[in-house]
C-alpha cells in the first residue's frame, strides 16, 4: 500500500505516522515545505510521476482565527489545495480520505449532527472545508469524508493547558459551546481501520462519546494531572474573538468510541 499523506507533521499527522508504519505500509509524508498543495502547476507534475494506492489529505488551514483575518489565504489551501489532491486521487483512479470538522455544521441544533444533516458553517474556517468537501465529491467517487472535532494530541489544547498549569494559577475559559473532545489516536486508528477494512465510501463521523463545555474539560485536563489551578467559567461573548464558533458541537456516531473521559485519562496517564 502507498500512501500520499499530506499535514503530515499536523497534530492528526503525528499521531497517525507511528501507525501507518506499524501497518507497514509505505507512505509520503508531506507537509508544506514539502510541497505546497495551493501550488497547482507543482501537484500536477508531482501526480504525473508517482505511483499511489490512497491518498490520506489531513493538510488544511486550521487557525479559526486568523482564518477570519485572511480568508483567501484559508479558501486558497482548504479549497483549491483540497482540488488539486483530489484531482490527483481522480487521475490515479484511487480512494482518497479527507478529514473535516463540526465547524461544516452552524450549532444550532440540540441534538448530534448526522452525516447527511444540513451544513451551514459560520466562520470562514468552516466555510472552506466544507468548500473542500465539494470538490472532493466533485472529483471523485472513491472517498471518504470523515469529520471530527475538538481533537488534542502531541502539542495541542491539553498539553498547552499543562504547560500554562506550570505558570499560572488561574484560567478562563468558555462554558457555553459543547462538544466531544477527541483524541488524535483515536481518529488516527479510524483511519488506519477504513483502509484495512476496504469500507465504504461516504461519509463519517468521528468523535469521542459523550459531551462536555471547554471550561469542564479543562478543569478534567487538571484534576487528572492533579494541577491546583482555578478555572474560571466565562461565556463566548465575554471573549470576543474574531471567529465564530458552534454553540452545539456534537457529531452523531454510528461506530462510538469511548467517552472523552476515558479517553482523556488514558491520554494523561500514558
Ligand atoms: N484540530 C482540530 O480540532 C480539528 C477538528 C476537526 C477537524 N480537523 C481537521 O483535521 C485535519 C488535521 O488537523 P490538525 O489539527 O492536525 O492540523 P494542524 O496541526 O494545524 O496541521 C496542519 C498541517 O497542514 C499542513 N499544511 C498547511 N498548509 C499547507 C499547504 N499549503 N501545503 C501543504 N501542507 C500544508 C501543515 O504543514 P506545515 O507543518 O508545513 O505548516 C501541517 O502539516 C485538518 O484537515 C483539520 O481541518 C481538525
Amino acid at each position: 500500500m502507498r500512501i500520499l499523506l499530506t499535514g503530515a507533521t499536523g497534530q492528526l499527522g503525528k499521531a497517525l505516522c507511528p501507525k501507518l508504519d506499524k501497518e507497514g505500509f509505505q507512505y509520503w509524508a508531506c507537509n508544506s515545505k514539502i510541497f505546497d498543495i495551493t501550488n497547482t502547476k507543482m501537484v500536477k507534475e508531482i501526480a504525473n510521476k508517482i505511483s499511489l494506492d490512497f491518498i490520506i489529505h489531513l493538510a488544511a488551514y486550521t487557525n479559526i482565527d486568523q482564518a477570519e483575518d485572511n480568508p483567501k489565504e484559508a479558501y486558497n489551501v482548504n479549497q483549491t489545495g483540497t482540488r488539486n489532491i483530489a484531482h490527483i486521487a481522480h487521475s490515479h483512479d484511487i480512494p482518497i480520505l479527507y478529514v473535516s470538522t463540526n465547524n461544516v455544521f452552524d450549532g444550532s441544533h440540540d441534538t448530534p449532527y448526522k452525516t447527511n444533516d444540513c451544513t451551514n458553517p459560520i466562520n470562514v474556517y468552516g466555510k472552506s472545508k466544507l468548500l473542500g468537501e465539494k470538490e472532493i465529491i466533485k472529483a471523485t467517487k472513491k472517498y471518504y469524508i470523515l469529520r471530527t472535532s475538538w481533537l488534542y494530541g502531541q502539542g495541542g489544547y491539553v498539553d498547552t493547558m499543562l504547560t500554562f498549569s506550570n505558570f499560572r494559577k488561574e484560567i478562563s475559559v468558555v462554558d457555553d459551546q459543547i462538544g466531544s473532545p477527541t483524541r488524535c489516536d483515536d481518529v488516527a486508528d479510524k483511519i488506519i481501520e477504513i483502509i484495512k477494512n476496504k469500507s465504504p465510501y461516504g461519509i463519517y463521523h468521528v468523535t469521542s462519546s459523550g459531551q462536555t463545555s471547554w471550561a469542564d474539560f479543562t478543569k478534567k485536563i487538571f484534576e487528572i494531572k492533579n494541577k491546583n489551578v482555578q478555572v474560571n467559567s466565562i461565556i463566548d461573548s465575554d471573549f470576543p474573538r474574531p471567529a465564530k464558533r458552534p454553540r452545539y458541537c456534537i457529531l452523531d456516531n454510528e461506530d462510538k468510541l469511548p467517552s472523552w473521559e476515558t479517553c482523556l485519562e488514558e491520554y494523561l496517564i500514558k
